[in-house]
């Protein structure tokens, strides 16, 4: 019996050796999936995160992660461009100075409602925003609770509501001028007594002077809006002279009546690439000018200049100059130097603006230098981007 005692033992070992083997295969065959389980997971994680990065770093709004006290815990490159390098560790305060944005997440932390504002951020820029804050859910062991900020820069699109209200303000502005006056002369008129003829002709040349303002305006306008839509004009080879000859024929007897000569010094050969209608409205206008705003004895000059690239019509004259402080805004709509100057000699105030719009159109650019009481110069710049080499049939 006790030398059977080693042989038993072995076999209750080999029996628990056997037992725990089997417990083991079993226990890694339960192991193998969650290993795979928590791999497949962590690279799904993975993905969402890098999904999430690319999502905020693509965002054009500003978006911040900021704790109850506004300090900021994360923010996309959005909101680095609007508020600066930086953010981490600072409180939208800090960064913005601006306290309606605080309390609006004072607002959103007491409530935990979402809140929404238009605001005027001064820092480190002045920008209006758009502003929405939403609690977020808190995670389990988070020590305490994150916001969302979402900046929506609005700014241009407040400037250019401005600008569109102040163009039809100007535009009202300018058509009542001309039609109270027609009333006016037409009430006038009507009760002049009926047999005084020259009473009634200047009652009624007042009409017809302001009716054909109005015309001016309303085609000055439209003109405008063609232009301001930007089509890409179809540019072709077009002799300047072309255009220059009918366009002098027309405005000389202006130009006599004002007591200013007119001088061309343009080569015989020189080619713009525009378009031929568009050459002729930029060109007239700035003659216009150059003409009316001139004195008795003036004189209007142009030149042309070729560049490597692109072709230069200057328009010089010897008149009554712009005031330095003027020059930037003369380009603008309706924008006059003298109202009451621009109005006797029928302008519209629309002229340099449809200049400007139309030379942009074609790529180029326009540009003024003035001397009050020695004179202007404008110039308008053409790239050279003809499509073929070959010249306009209508250029003669
Ligand atoms: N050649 C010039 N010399 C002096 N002032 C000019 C000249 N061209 C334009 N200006 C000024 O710029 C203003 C805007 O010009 P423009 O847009 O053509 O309007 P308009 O001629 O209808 O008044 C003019 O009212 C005038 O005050
Ligand atoms: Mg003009």
């Amino acid at each position: 019996m006790i030398a059977l005692l080693p042989w038993l033992l072995v076999l209750v070992l080999g029996v628990a050796v056997m037992v725990l083997a089997i417990k083991l295969r079993r226990t890694e065959e339960q192991v193998a999936p969650l290993e795979q389980r928590y791999e497949q997971t962590s690279a799904e994680l993975q993905h969402y995160r890098s999904l999430l990065q690319h999502v905020m770093e693509s965002l054009q709004d500003a978006v911040m992660l900021v704790t109850a006290e506004g300090v900021i815990t994360s923010a996309n490159p959005a909101a680095i461009r609007l508020l600066g390098e930086g953010l981490l560790g600072r409180t939208l305060l800090q960064r913005t100075l601006c306290y309606d944005l605080n309390l609006l997440l004072t607002r959103c932390v007491q409530t935990q409602r979402p809140q929404h504002a238009e605001l005027q951020i001064s820092h480190p820029q002045t920008r209006t925003v758009f502003v929405r804050i939403l609690p977020l859910p808190t995670a389990p062991d988070a020590a305490e609770s994150t916001y969302l900020v979402v900046l929506t820069d609005i700014s241009e699109l407040r400037r250019l509501e401005q600008i569109r209200s102040d163009f039809v303000a100007n535009v009202s502005h300018e058509l009542r001028t001309p039609l109270a006056s027609i009333r006016a002369n037409a009430e006038a008129l009507l009760e002049s007594p009926p047999d005084d003829p020259a009473i009634q002709q200047r009652f009624l040349n007042t009409i017809v002077h302001q009716t054909e303002r109005l015309t001016r305006m309303t085609e000055d306008l439209l003109v405008l809006a063609k232009a301001e839509a930007r089509p890409v004009p179809q540019v072709q080879k077009v002799k300047l002279h072309s255009v220059l000859r009918p366009l002098l024929d027309q405005v000389r007897p202006q130009a006599e009546e004002a007591k200013v000569s007119l001088n061309v010094d343009v080569p015989a050969d020189f080619t713009i690439c525009a378009q031929r209608d568009h050459l002729e409205q930029i060109l007239w206008n700035l003659i216009d000018n150059a003409i009316k705003y001139n004195r008795p004895g003036g004189q209007v000059f142009v030149r042309a200049v070729k560049h490597p690239d692109s072709s230069e019509i200057i328009i010089e004259d010897t008149g009554i100059g712009i005031p330095h402080e003027h020059l930037e805004r003369v380009f603008e709509r309706f924008y006059r130097v003298d109202k009451a100057r621009s109005r006797a000699r029928g302008g519209t105030g629309l002229g340099l603006s449809i200049v400007k719009h139309l030379v942009e159109a074609h790529g180029g650019r326009v540009w003024v230098e003035s001397e009050m009481n020695v004179g202007s110069r404008f110039g308008v710049v053409f790239p050279d981007t003809c499509p073929q080499p070959k010249e306009s049939n209508s250029a003669s």
